[in-house]
Formats: C-alpha cells, structure tokens, sequence
C-alpha cells in the first residue's frame, strides 16, 4: 500500500473558496467534508484520511497534537499519522448525530450522558472541548459515542453549542410529541439560525 503522505499528495483541492475536490487516488473514497477538509475512507482498511483545504492546513497540527492529548480516551478515534495537510485516524462505522436525525434512528438518554462523560475526560486533559455540533458527534454501530473533529478543543473561549444541544434535546426530542425523524433542510435552517444569534452581522 501507498505511504499515507502520498495518498495526502494525491488529493488535488482547488485554491480558491470553493475548495472543489480535483482529483485522489482511486483507494480513496469520499465520506464527509465539513468547513475545513475533506475526509476519505482508504479502501482495504479501517482508517480515515482528513485532508485539510489549502487554507486551513495549519489545522492538521493543531488536530493531530489534541488527538494526541485523548488517546487514552475510548470516545476519541485513535490517531495513526498525520503530516502538514492530513491526518489519519479510526473509520468510524456508525451515524453522526445530524444523520441519526435525519434518519430517525433514535438519540438516547443513554448517548447524551455518554457524550457528556466523553466531554468531560477532554476537560481533565486540560483541554475545552469546543464546536460540540450534530455532525462531530457519532454513534457507531456498537452504539458507542465517537467525538471527532477535535481541532478547537485547546480554544479559551467557552463554547455553549453542547450546553444548547442538550437543552434541546431535554425540552423537545425527549418529548414523546417531538418528530424523530427531521428533514435535513430544516436541521441545516435551524443550524444557520443558530449560527446567526452569535454571529451578529
Ligand atoms: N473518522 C471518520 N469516520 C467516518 N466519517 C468521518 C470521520 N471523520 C469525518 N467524517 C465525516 O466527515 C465529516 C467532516 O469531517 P470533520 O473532521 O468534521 O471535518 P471539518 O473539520 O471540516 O468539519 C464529518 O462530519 C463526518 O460526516
Ligand atoms: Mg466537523
């Protein structure tokens, strides 16, 4: 097989904002983007190679040095390399909160306190744990808690997204009157509305 580094250099983003995936090696599968990277599921394995856009590489580090900090955490996907735009860690096999909602496959009592319990052990590492949303959080297949994405954890600012998160899932998706299943334009209106009340403009 490939050497991570070369399966990092044989993807090809565009340098402008949209960040347009070019081209990677066909033993990569695309499996998520967020704001700052595309994700890849290197075939024949079990891993997941992050490659930072051009203007977010400087993220790789900062990522790879807080993944370090939780390895002994069971919540937190081992890191196996990471080099100046990537990282590589566990594929996780499973749902992220956002997709178990659109999905309706239930989130549990049992998974919030879980989530909370994870949060909490990044705390006694020193660390503040931070952009806490529906789409960093998974749960596998086993039912367990994966947080990923742990980038902004070692930010001073406190961050209320999972303080937010849980309240809405005590007052509403705990209700037996509240939709378990929620169309994905709606999660992504109320994200933006969200987003909106601390980003004033
Ligand atoms: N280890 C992984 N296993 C499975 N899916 C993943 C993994 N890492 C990321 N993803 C998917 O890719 C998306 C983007 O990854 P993420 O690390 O959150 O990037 P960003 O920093 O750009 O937000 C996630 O929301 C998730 O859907
Ligand atoms: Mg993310």
């Amino acid at each position: 097989m490939q050497q991570y580094s070369e399966l990092a250099q044989s993807v090809k983003i565009s340098h402008d904002k949209n960040n347009t995936l070019l081209d990677a090696d066909h033993s990569l599968s695309l499996i998520g983007k967020g704001r700052s990277a595309y994700v890849f599921r290197i075939h024949s394995t079990n891993k997941a190679m992050k490659v930072f856009f051009p203007n977010h590489t400087h993220t790789a580090k900062v990522e790879a040095e807080i993944y370090q900090t939780v390895q002994s955490i069971e919540y937190y996907p081992t890191l196996y390399d990471a080099g100046e735009n990537y990282l590589v860690i566990d594929h996780i096999e499973g749902n992220t909160l956002f997709e178990c909602l659109t999905l309706g496959i239930p989130i549990t009592e049992e998974n919030i306190k879980e989530i909370d319990h994870a949060l909490q052990l990044a705390r006694k590492e020193g660390l503040n744990p931070s952009d806490i949303h529906l789409r960093n959080i998974f749960i596998t297949s086993e039912k367990k808690v994966k947080i990923i994405d742990v980038a902004r954890f070692k930010q001073v600012k406190s961050c209320n997204q999972w303080h937010d998160l849980k309240s809405a899932f005590h007052l509403f998706y705990s209700k037996s009157f509240f939709p378990k299943k929620i169309p994905s334009f709606i999660l992504n209106s109320i994200a933006a509305i969200y987003k909106k009340r601390f980003l004033p403009i």
